[in-house]
Order: structure tokens, then sequence, then C-alpha cells
């Protein structure tokens, strides 16, 4: 009987840096899927690769002296980079896309005229900025204070021919899919969608460039490169085969069962990417799912911030299923959480060390105590004491597909894991060491313990083989569960394990972390600052400003009540603020780039209150938060001034 397919792709990442734990974590997440689905028996296509073109890239790789391809091709292919780190992670994909891989850059070309044929994508001007002496093209958000990026003069406006793509006719379509549908999950990116993105109107979108030439190029019109966009979603089909000849998956696996994405693209992979697939007649994917984000510090995780953390100096000191473990043991997918090595080393002391890995290895150690490694077959059962574990232990797969099923990683791990803490229980409860002093007695009552206690850690050892895969292959090993008690049909079975299962007892699987010392360990694997002016600041100002100007700013300690993106604003915030008046106050802030909204509620920030309001997007600001500004790296780094929560709302800075 041929099996079912089942289609899990991962974003392509931009290999304009090294990757980091947060995009580690969406492809352990969907790595861990793919095996829990092959383990279900399933024919699985699990895709992730790199998206390589676009100005960014251009950028990095001029600053870089190299060619953008020798410059991403470090990235990908070089040590230490996506290709290494995925296999480190143990990742177990199918397929691997680069966007500069040929086959894919001519199904690029053939989808856009496509599209084109079709009078989706038509000609029109793109209004923009334009700086003269540097020829560039740029858009608003990409001036730095309203002057050019690259050089600071002033801009002009300007505009430049480009093709569009006609997202507008699809918006009635787009949201009956989102309102009325199960594409996208969770269910509260689909308001996000609707009333941030569709609602206000969805226009036209710029789907080519001529300012930069790192890109796939159209074929018709010299001088215009595809948007990065149209090239990197079609990856989830040219993977396959969809208009090329290089594989010939896609009648197979096409459409796709679920697109993991992080939560600041669902829009492109909920909005654009099915209007695509409208306008081109491929059936929709089946979804797209929006997980959060690992946070740092209240923040986002950015090179530009100097506070990424690196995914190999975690699994080189705490091994790689560790890691893996605890990137979806401690997160809630659909929710941004806050990573700290702490609540690694805590996860990794309290769940793996202690609960698991003492019931492995209490458990073993007392087969070969008691019965030299394998265990008698006669036995005798104590239904009070036995049921309880063995009932738990039964309905256990179900209950861990249930959560799987809904992509809840962290519930399912909590259902093994109360399974493993009922049975550090059941040891206690029977007293294994009472019952061996009178061996000739107890014997077999003393075989059926040990044998409950194998047989409940085999079924949890088999669900857990998605997230840990290495050191549970270890584990079966060390209980003696052959090649048909590892299988998925095993684990909703009870007593899998033969009668007179034989244990070897092995290394240590989940050794306890000393805190202290692994906290100092990552101190030192800390990159060491490199040489040079890494940092920059701005010079200081060299004008005096007159004493009883400054003193009429009224700067004031205000509380965030709440925060919210401003609707169709990549970078603005809205602030509700507690000033100590009893009346709120709005700030809008362009600091999106590094802050998430729902981090900032409840901190205690400095404004400016007695600015003149200002409109922008259609709502008033009444004040400006007060940020430190520097350049890391070429990179604007901007952090709130966040002061001791106990100052009360109101109160003078002078
Ligand atoms: N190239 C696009 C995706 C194109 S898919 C057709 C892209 N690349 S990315 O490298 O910037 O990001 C890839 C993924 O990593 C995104 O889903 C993003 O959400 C995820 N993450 C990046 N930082 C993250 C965290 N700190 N936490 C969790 N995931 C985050 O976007």
């Amino acid at each position: 009987m041929s099996k079912t397919p089942f289609y899990i792709t991962t974003p392509i990442y931009y290999p304009s840096d090294k990757l980091h734990i947060g995009h580690t974590y969406c492809t352990v997440a969907a790595d861990t899927m793919a095996r829990y689905k092959r383990l279900q028996g399933y024919d699985v296509m699990f895709l992730t690769g790199t998206d390589e073109h676009g100005q960014k890239i251009e950028d990095k790789a001029r600053e870089a002296g190299m060619t953008p391809k020798a410059f991403v091709d470090a990235i990908v292919e070089g040590p230490r980079g996506v290709k290494d780190l995925w296999k480190l992670m143990n990742i177990s994909n199918d397929r691997f896309i680069r966007t500069t891989d040929d086959y894919h850059v001519r199904s690029i070309q053939r989808v856009f005229k496509a599209m084109y044929d079709k009078g989706d994508i038509y000609k029109g001007t793109y209004t923009g900025k334009y700086c003269k002496p540097c020829e560039s093209f740029w858009t608003e958000s990409q001036l730095k204070d309203g002057k050019c990026p690259d050089c600071g003069r002033e801009v002009q406006d300007a505009q430049e021919e480009a093709y569009f793509f006609r997202l507008s006719k699809y918006a009635g379509p787009i949201q009956d899919l989102l309102e009325n549908t199960d594409f996208l999950e969770p269910r509260s990116r689909v308001n996000e969608m609707v009333n941030n993105f569709i609602k206000p109107g969805l226009e036209d979108l710029c789907v080519s460039r001529t300012s930069f030439t790192w890109g796939v190029p159209v074929d018709f019109d010299p001088g215009h490169v595809v948007y990065v966009w149209v090239d990197a979603l079609f990856n989830y089909a040219t993977a396959l085969g969809f208009l090329n000849d290089h594989y010939h998956d896609y009648e197979k696996f096409w459409p796709c069962d679920v697109h993991f994405v992080g939560k600041e693209i669902v829009r492109f992979h909920s909005i654009i990417w099915p209007a695509f697939c409208m306008s081109l007649g491929l059936p929709l994917p089946k979804k797209v799912y929006g997980h959060g984000w690992l946070l740092l510090d209240g923040g986002k995780m950015s090179k530009s911030r100097g506070n990424v953390v690196d995914p190999y100096v975690l699994a080189e000191l705490f091994g790689v299923d560790a890691l893996r473990f605890f990137l979806l043991r401690t997160f809630p997918f659909g929710s941004d959480g806050s990573f700290s090595n702490e609540a690694l080393i805590n996860t990794i002391n309290v769940d793996l060390a202690n609960d698991l890995g003492n019931l492995v290895s209490r458990t073993t150690a007392m087969v070969e105590k008691y019965f030299g490694g394998t265990l008698p077959r006669e036995r005798r059962s104590d239904p009070a004491l036995d049921e309880p574990l063995e009932t738990l232990c039964r309905g256990l797969r179900d209950r861990y597909e249930a959560q799987m099923e809904r992509y809840q990683f962290q519930n399912a791990l909590e259902e093994v894991f109360q399974v493993i803490q009922r049975a550090n229980k059941y040891i206690d409860e029977n007293a294994p060491w009472a019952l061996a002093r009178e061996m000739t007695r107890n014997a077999p009552r003393l075989g059926t313990v040990l044998y409950n206690l194998l047989e409940a850690t085999r079924i949890c050892a088999v669900l857990l083989t998605p997230f840990m895969p290495q050191s549970m292959d270890k584990l079966f090993a060390q209980i003696g569960a052959g090649a048909d008690q590892r299988t998925w049909e095993s684990a909703g079975t009870w007593e899998g394990l033969d009668q007179a299962a034989t244990v070897t007892k092995g290394e240590n699987l989940f050794p306890r972390v000393d805190l202290e010392k692994a906290l100092e360990a990552l101190a030192a694997a800390a990159p060491a600052k490199a040489e040079g002016p890494q940092v920059e600041v701005e010079p200081l100002a060299a004008e005096h400003v007159d004493f009883d100007t400054f003193c009429r700013s009224d700067f004031r300690a205000v509380k965030v009540k709440a925060c919210e993106a401003v609707k169709k604003s990549d970078k603005l915030l809205r602030f509700t603020l507690d000033d100590g008046t009893g009346t709120d106050r709005q700030i809008l802030s362009g600091i999106h780039k590094w802050y998430e909204p729902e981090a900032l509620v409840g901190k205690t920030l400095v404004a400016i209150v007695n600015l003149p309001p200002r409109k922008m997007m259609g709502l008033e600001s009444q004040g400006m938060l007060l940020s430190a500004v520097h350049t890391l790296d070429g990179e604007e780094v901007l952090n709130l001034i966040m002061v001791d929560d106990a100052i009360p709302a109101g109160a003078k800075l002078c």
C-alpha cells in the first residue's frame, strides 16, 4: 500500500549573516514535525533552503568586497554555515533549495511571464526617493533620517518604471480564505491580517526592481529583476519541479500540508502567496502556521542589537538533543517566548537529568542488580498499584497525537512528561528495594514492577524520538527495545517489550548541568569583541542650547499601558501611556524594528510631553519617547530609555 504524502517547509533563510537560535527554533520544530509524520508512516517531503537574492545581500557582499554569489556561498556552504548548522542540529530535510540554483531561476522567469501573460502583472510607475549622486532609488522606509542611507545627502521624489501584481483583485477571495477556513493558524493571526492589511485596502504589489541587479532577471524586459518575495515564495513549488525538469514530485506533494513561518512573514505567506497561487491556478497550500519569536531581554534577537544567541555554542556545551528539546518544551509554538541560558539549564536539569534520566538509570540499574540484566518471565500484578500507570500509558499516544496535530509541541511533551513523572512515583510506591530483600517470595512481583517501568519508558521514548532522535536511539538500546518496539504502532500498545527484556546499562544520557560552571563557560564562549571601532556614536553637538530653552522641555516618566503595531506600517508602534495626569497619552514611535509591542507593556519609559502634537499615518502623536541610538557594524541600534519601575508615572525628569 502506498504511503500518504506529507509536505512540510520552513521559510528559506537569508544568508546575510550567520543564523542564530531564532532561526534554529523554526527549523527544529519543522524537523520534529517531519520526523513525527515519518514515524506515523507518511511519505514525507521536508524542504528547507536559502533565499539568496535582493538588495540587502548585494550590499553586504559589496561591503565584504565579494561578489554576491561568493558571499552567499560562504554563508550557505562554508564552515559553520547554514548547511553545517542543520547537519549539527540533526535536521532531516529531504531537500535544500537555494534560490540561486539554475532550475529555480528559470522557473521564476516562467512564473513571472505566466502571471504577466495572464494580465495579473502589468507595467506601471513606482514612486520613491532618488539620490542623484549615488544614482540610487530608495523607498521611504530605507531612508535614514529622511536622507540617503548610503551618502547621507538629500533625496528627491522620483519615479521608476516597475511591474506590479494585481494583489487588489484577490482581496475578496483571500479574506474569505482567512476568515472561513483553517488556512492560517493560530487563529489570532487571522484577525491581525484581516484588520491590519485587508480591511484598510490591499494595494497592488510592486514585483520588479531596476535599482539593483542581484536578482532573477525579467527575461522579457532587461534591466528589471524580480522582487525577492516572488522569487522566494515560489521556492515551495519549484523545489518539487514546478515549471522545471529538475525535480518531478510536484504532482505527488503539492499542495503543501504546512508552511511553518515566523510571525513577521505571515503577511507574505497568508495574503501574497495564496494570491500568487490563485493567479497561476495552483491549488492553495493547506496550512500556514505562524509561530512566535524567541525574544532576548524583551526585544528581538538581532546582530545589530548585539544579542544573538549562537546555536553552535549551546549545542556544543549542552548537546544537540537537549537544545532541540528545550526549544519545543519551553515555548508555546504560536506565541513569543523569552530565551535565557538559565531556562535552558533548568529544563535540562529538571526534565532530562532528573525526571527522564533518573527513570532510565534507576530502572536499568535495578534490572541489572536484581536480575543480572534480564527480567524473569513470571509475573504478579497488583492492580491497585499497576493500573494507574498502565492506563496513563495506554492513552498516551492518542493524547500526544491530538497535540502534535495542532502543532502544540509543548503540550505533547507535557503529556509525555506526566507519564514519566508518574513512573517515577510508581518506583517510590512499589519500593523495589524493599521487595528485593525477600527475593525468593517477591521475584515475580519485582519483575512485574521493573517490566512496567521499562514499558512506560519505552512508550515515552517512541514519542520523544522526533524531538531527540539520537538520545532515544541510545535509550532504546539501554532498555533492550528492538526495531519493532520503536514504532508508532507499538507506542499504542501496552506490553510491547519482550517479557524477558534485557537491559544494557550505558552512558548517562542527560548529565546534570552545573549552573554556575555552565554560565561561566558560556561567558567564555561569547565571541570576543573584535578589534577596531565597531560601535559608532554620533559626534557631540558643537552648538550650545541656552539653559532656559532646555528647561522648557518637559520630560516625564511614563508607564506603558498598551502598545500595538500601527496598521499598514512596518515601523510604527502606537503607545497608550500613563503620564500621571489620569488621561491616557498616545505616542507613536518608529521602533518596531527593535521592539515587539507586547514586550513593552508595563515598562517605565521617558517621554518629552510638550512637543506640539503630530499626525503620523492618520494618528496623533502627543510627544516623543527617548531612546539611545548608536551604530554597530554599520547598522543602527536603538534602545528605549527604561527607568526604574519604582518611579511613578508623571514624575518630572530634570
Ligand atoms: N527569507 C525570508 C523568508 C522567505 S520564505 C519564502 C526570511 N528569512 S529570515 O532568515 O530573515 O528569517 C527566516 C525565519 O526565521 C523567519 O520565519 C523568522 O521569523 C525566523 N526568525 C528569525 N528570528 C527569529 C527569532 N528570534 N525567533 C523565532 N524565529 C525567528 O524571512
